[in-house]
């Protein structure tokens, strides 16, 4: 494609009602069909509610008895009510690497959902993909690899769509705040959102990838994001909706704007939007209805909309009364209707204990051992000071862990000002760039943000456990110039690494913490550092420091974040995360994938993000392909035990000619996902993984392969596998024909190689413990 432009793909295909849509789109065409135009095209745009404190609602059409969707953020949690629970953020559940434990989040939380009278839960987020290591929403997914964070987008929408609607988001490219949207609203301003300008290779096996898994999952509804795409908006753009996601991956739910994504009126009908959030001049007032009636636009496309509205709806979500459980206000008196289930208890602390990466542990320094005297230090420590809604926060719970912890300046998202302006980096006054100084940090913040039931700070859980190991515990949370008791065997250090929507990250570490680490360290030989990180957190100031013996990136584990890190610091169980991004030694190391593109005089207002440049590189196979040694690589983190590999076998079990046989590509009778070979498994790969050390643990085997003339190795499969010391288990992964594929953009379609693939076992991208060959 050239620079800047989109090539046009007209007409939207319609929704076909394929595979297990047919009953769902049944109904909805027969409900479609006794509705007048001005009914379907109600149900096409959002509007101001003044009974529920939904995200979005949509236009119902009660003479028929549809009453519309209520839309509510995000894919951690319900956001911003009360009654529901904080669970791990999406960043945490990638460092899982536990496809089972992210399925069973997403059921309780899609269950929470649905408790609250909302219709479509706005996640799981795989764009931003992590293009860029300073990148304010990364945290909001789950890795910056596209296998794993198909995967467990995948997990994602069948747990939620047991409950309600899933919106996966954004489409596409939406990889930078920085300039993210028209600011319309700032008087005299004629910016226009940056222009992610990706080439139709890397859309296809980089960032396009992960959506396409969450299609085949069935997702029934898409966000489309606030960017350009190649010179044209994201939620216009007929080549990525109508093209892509309609026509080529026959998607049959609906494509939601992002708020205020909608730029124009026809284009964005025409380019493939279904609806409109939170409200839309360009097709309220009778708008939509007068494009069909005066020819403008094909009235199928109207019914096509309301169509694909409707049958997601009743395939996943007829519930009765939208918006019940989601009071207008928190402030007004009201029974909370308390959406949580008792029994998600043990996964929302599962979940948290798994996403805590140890990255260092010098001689066995954790787990502790019933320490008699412990120091804590850090800000990172102890629950903020407040949590309630305030009438500031217009009477609705913004934020919850935001309200304290974005920084002051950056506001309220649901201002409607505020969500459609976007700042280029973090305000000014912000107290320390960077860092949430004022309280442990469960979360990232914007409207990703959980809002949990409770928070169980470290500081409280390492109370409790003093309590009972009858340990003489010294804190100081508020110095960084502190003094270390003399005393101390061990002293902990809590720090954190912020990262917001709005805007892009500061820097990937500060010098406030780092200090503070420093302080800890010139005084206390067994310095234990644990970083609660949004997004990479840089340590090479003092990584090799002898005194400090432990490291853990602890990243967003939600409400149970206190407990989660001393069931691991003490050894009640393993650390079996993995990280699920590179760490650079410095920031310069990730190149032109450190930093948000800013505007430049010559774009004419128009920021332009060259994707082209890197295609698929980005993350660990950048730092493979310059050779750069990152300091934890891809893949990396630390057990109390350990395992050893043995007896890889590959066996070839599917047809391996290069191109399908059966399909033609882009029919009617196309199913969710696109062409069905690509799920034909062509290889089997298996191999032994044994616990050779003392204490039981998780180990995830991790499968990297080389496509020939790709980069020297892609994730292709991830098993976690709970042993027992001296058990050993049996490690599978099956290659799909599109596992092994490259795009080809001369035949549009995925192509497997011919040639020898290479094989890669291992416990990360760089330490490979088993090597095969895969001939093709
Ligand atoms: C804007 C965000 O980009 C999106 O992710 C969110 O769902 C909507 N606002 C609604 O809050």
């Amino acid at each position: 494609w050239s620079y800047g432009r989109s090539p046009p793909v007209y007409p939207t295909p319609e929704g076909t009602g394929v595979g297990d849509w047919a009953e769902a789109y049944a109904r909805a065409k027969s409900l479609v069909a006794q509705m007048t135009n001005d009914e379907k095209a109600n149900m096409t745009f959002g509007y101001t509610s003044t009974t529920n404190g939904c995200s979005g609602n949509s236009g119902g059409v009660p003479r028929l008895g549809f009453p519309g969707l209520c839309l509510q953020d995000a894919g951690n949690g319900v956001r911003g009510t009360d009654g529901v629970n904080g669970y791990p953020s999406g960043i945490h559940m990638g460092a899982s690497w536990n496809k089972k434990l992210v399925l069973s989040r997403a059921q309780y939380m899609g269950a929470e959902f649905k408790r609250k009278g909302v219709n479509v839960a706005l996640g799981p987020v795989v764009g931003p993909l992590g293009r860029i290591a300073r990148g304010g929403r990364n945290w909001e997914g789950f890795s910056n690899d596209p296998y794993l964070a198909g995967s467990l987008a995948y997990e994602t929408i069948m747990g939620l769509q047991e409950s309600v609607i899933a919106c996966v988001k954004h489409l596409i490219g939406n990889e930078q705040e920085t300039e993210r949207n028209t600011p319309l609203l700032i008087p005299g301003s004629l910016n226009q959102s940056a222009s992610s300008n990706i080439d139709d290779k890397t859309i296809h096996e980089l960032y396009l990838w992960p959506f396409q898994d969450a299609l085949r999952a069935g997702a029934g509804a898409v966000m489309c994001s606030y960017n350009q795409i190649n010179g044209s908006y994201a939620c216009q753009n007929s080549k990525t909706l109508n093209g892509l996601l309609k026509g080529e991956l026959g998607y049959q739910g609906f494509v939601v704007s992002d708020w205020g994504a909608q730029h124009a009126g026809l284009a964005s009908a025409e380019g493939g939007l279904d609806m409109a959030m939170p409200s839309s001049p360009a097709w309220g007032n009778g708008n939509l209805t007068l494009m069909v009636t005066n020819g403008s636009l094909a009235r199928s496309r109207l019914d096509d909309m309301a169509t694909r509205i409707l049958a997601s709806w009743y395939k996943y979500a007829e519930n009765s009364d939208p918006g019940s459980g989601m009071p207008l206000s928190l402030l007004a008196p009201h029974a909370m209707v308390d959406a949580r289930d008792p029994a998600s208890k043990d996964t929302i602390l599962q979940g948290a204990v798994e996403g805590h990466v140890l990255v260092k542990n010098t001689n066995g320094a954790l787990p502790l051992k019933k320490p008699r005297f412990l120091s804590l230090f850090g800000y990172d420590a102890v629950a903020y000071t407040q949590n309630v809604p305030t009438a500031a926060s217009f009477g609705k719970w913004q934020f919850g862990l935001e309200n304290t912890q974005v920084i002051p300046g950056v506001g309220d998202f649901n201002d409607t000002y505020l969500e459609y302006v976007f700042l280029s980096s973090e305000p000014a006054d912000a107290p320390v760039p960077g860092i949430a100084l004022n309280g442990t940090m469960i979360s990232g913040a914007g409207s990703g943000a959980t809002q949990p039931a409770y928070v169980d700070a470290p500081y409280d859980a390492f109370q409790r456990q003093a309590r009972l190991d009858n340990t003489f515990l010294q804190w100081d949370f508020y110095n960084t110039d502190v003094t270390v008791p003399g005393g101390s065997e061990a002293c902990i250090v809590f720090v954190n690494a912020q990262s917001s929507e709005g805007w892009d990250r500061p820097e990937l570490a500060d010098t406030y913490s780092d200090d503070l680490i420093e302080n800890v360290a010139a005084q206390c030989n067994n310095t234990m550092v644990v970083i609660h990180n949004a997004g990479i957190r840089l340590v090479d100031r003092w990584i090799d420091n002898t005194n400090i013996t432990a490291v853990i990136y602890a990243h967003l584990p939600g409400q149970d974040s206190g407990e989660a890190l001393v069931e691991i610091m003490y050894g009640r169980q393993s650390p079996s995360g993995r990280l699920p991004y590179t760490v650079a030694k410095k920031a310069a190391d990730y190149g032109a994938l450190l930093s948000p593109a800013l505007p430049t005089p010559d774009a004419i207002w128009h920021t332009q993000v060259n994707f082209t440049d890197q295609g698929v590189y980005i993350d660990y196979k950048h730092f493979d392909l310059y050779n750069i040694t990152p300091r934890f690589e891809f893949g990396y983190g630390l057990s109390y035990s350990s395992f050893e590999y043995s007896s890889l076998q590959t066996r070839i079990v599917g047809s391996s000619s290069a191109s399908p046989p059966s399909y033609s590509g882009n029919s009617s009778a196309t199913p969710e996902g696109g062409d069905p070979s690509l799920w034909q498994t062509i290889a089997e790969i298996t191999c032994t993984v044994a616990n050779t050390g003392s204490v039981a643990a998780a180990e995830v085997a991790q499968l990297y392969v080389h496509i020939p003339g790709g980069p020297s190795k892609v994730l292709r499969g991830f098993e976690k596998t709970f042993l027992q010391p001296n058990e050993s288990a049996t490690a599978s992964f099956e290659l799909t024909r599109r596992d092994l594929s490259t795009w080809d953009v001369t035949s549009q379609t995925w192509v497997l190689q011919q040639g020898s693939y290479g094989v890669y076992v291992g416990k990360s991208v760089l330490d490979v413990q088993l090597e095969s060959a895969l001939d093709i």
